[in-house]
């Protein structure tokens, strides 16, 4: 029996590292996937094989034993066996399109595609119980994650975290990503951010309190732009040409928020000389851009008009990777072959 899973890469649209301390944030799921497949074995081990390398550890090893970014699938794998006394061994195999370590949810992608693959070997879960599991898993190895990556990437589309809910599903946003090849770590940003928190308790709190801000005028902006029902029926090229101007209009409104938001991840000490280079190297082409996840390297995300998008590798330079990216509507996908 075989339990393949799926789930996609995320962009953090508004708000990495305040909604670590309590703020709003809107991310993304991105057409980049993570696909984890697992299976039983009679070798009396766990075995994970994945780009990172293979591990293999006997059954009753416990997952804080384990030191690697590996561990979250011990985790899991203990977690799920632990209830079914008879198993002998599992095996789960990686692969995946997604970059690691630059921001755009590696890890959590493998978490929430590893439980709902695991899971899929004995009783299936649902969403939320997956959401839940992931988390549990990751916090293995990053104790302090806020839990919207795997939320994000569990659901799919773009989402409000933490209410969870689903906006701007009528319009796709032309989005590009470019990463900086520089890794990062996410833990030591965010410590960098508790540190700047603690000496300065009340900037870091007036900072939340913009950034929530900012984040309810892109829900509000978002939400009113919506197609408005009704219109389907009446002047088709009317709707056409409202629909143009309206998605304009929002994505110059969103690049200018996004703008606004760096200046933010700029103030709590997140971006770096290479970041800030690649933001003002694109500001001829771009509507707005910004880090996204961590920062102190991986990857930034800008909107750019479509006719623009060919300009932005020889803009960049050398060195640098860059993708136009697609949501991706389905989250994470499953299924069990007997
Ligand atoms: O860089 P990533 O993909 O690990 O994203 C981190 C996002 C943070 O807001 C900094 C942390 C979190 O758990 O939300």
């Amino acid at each position: 029996m075989k339990s393949v899973a799926s789930a996609p890469a995320k962009i953090i649209l508004f708000g990495e590292h305040f909604v670590v301390h309590g703020t709003k944030a809107i991310l993304a799921a991105i057409d980049k996937r993570v696909t984890v497949t697992s299976s039983f074995t009679e070798n009396k081990t766990i075995k994970i094989n994945s780009q990172l390398g293979t591990l293999e550890v006997p059954m009753s090893s416990s997952h804080e034993e384990v030191k690697s970014e590996l561990r979250p699938f011990v985790y899991l794998a203990n977690k799920m066996i632990n209830s079914h006394q008879d198993v002998n061994g599992l095996e789960i195999t990686v692969n995946s399109d997604i970059p690691i370590g630059v921001g755009l949810g590696s890890s959590s992608a493998c978490c929430v595609a590893a439980t709902a693959s695991i899971s899929g070997l004995f009783n299936e879960l649902s969403r939320k119980e997956i959401i839940n599991l992931s988390i549990e898993a990751e916090k293995t190895i990053f104790p302090d994650t806020s839990g919207a990556d795997c939320t994000v990437c569990t659901y799919g589309g773009k989402i409000v975290y933490p209410s969870i809910e689903k906006i701007g599903n009528t319009f796709d946003l032309n989005l590009l990503i470019a990463n900086s090849m520089i890794p990062h770590s996410t833990k030591s940003s965010v410590e960098k951010v508790n540190k700047f928190k603690e000496n300065d308790e009340e900037r870091f709190s007036q900072l939340c309190e913009l950034e929530n801000g900012l984040i309810d005028e892109v829900i509000y902006a978002i939400k009113a732009n919506d197609v408005p029902t009704g219109f389907e029926n009446t002047d088709r090229s009317l709707h056409n040409r409202l629909q143009e101007e309206e998605k304009d209009g929002r994505e110059h409104f969103l690049g200018k928020k996004m703008s606004e938001n760096q200046k933010y991840l700029e103030e709590i000490q997140v971006s770096n000389d290479t970041l800030r280079d690649m933001i003002s190297s694109l500001s001829e082409i771009s509507l707005g851009s910004k880090i996204t996840g961590a920062g102190d390297g991986g990857c930034i995300i800008a909107l750019i008009k479509d006719e623009n998008m060919d300009k932005v590798p020889e803009l960049l330079g050398k060195g640098k990777e860059c993708f136009s990216v697609k949501i991706d509507t389905k989250g994470v996908v499953w299924e069990t072959e007997k």
